[in-house]
């Protein structure tokens, strides 16, 4: 079983004034790959995010940490900076595959900055933050993630 970690990427959220369900959303598809071990909600803040990235994989030691939101056009969606900044390798076939099937169902999917990759054997992953948005790009990638998360392991 591998150890998954969620992190809502909000400043609404994160001040209680808007319920997470992109966090329970991805625990709910997610449960079949392995126990969710942590599950957080952040402000945009490049820094906070960071830090915690960076201590999931170095000293929790978790396989996947998957982010919702942050990942658009507004001035503080910061996540995809946040999460280049602690990976080493960037594997960027899991968020084009993710923007290509997503264009099929909205033309917005252009919108999103979402990036993956690796920090030591972490696997960190962008999702936008909707709900639908989660569902749509999470069900592309999940028949790949248990063979990605075996060659890191
Ligand atoms: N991808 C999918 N599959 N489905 C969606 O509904 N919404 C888009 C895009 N990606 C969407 C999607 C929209 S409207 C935006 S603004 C961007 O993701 C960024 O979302 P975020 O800022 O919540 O991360």
């Amino acid at each position: 079983m591998y150890k998954i970690a969620v992190i809502t990427v909000s400043d609404k959220g994160s001040r209680g004034e808007r319920k997470d369900e992109s966090g329970p959303a991805i625990c709910e598809m997610i449960g079949g790959l392995g126990e969710v071990v942590s599950s957080h909600v952040v402000p945009d803040e490049p820094e906070i995010l960071q830090e915690l990235m960076i201590s999931l994989s170095d000293m929790e030691k978790v396989d996947l940490i998957l982010t919702t939101g942050g990942t658009g056009l507004s001035p503080r969606d910061s996540t995809p900076e946040a999460t280049l900044a602690v990976i080493e390798r960037e594997v960027p076939g899991l968020a084009e595959a993710m923007r290509m099937e997503s264009l099929k169902k909205t033309n917005r999917a252009m919108l999103t900055r979402a990036v993956a990759g690796v920090r030591r054997s972490t696997l960190i992953i962008n999702l936008p933050g909707s709900v639908k948005a989660v569902r749509e790009c999470l069900g592309v990638i999940m028949p790949v993630l248990p063979h990605g998360l075996e060659i890191l392991s």
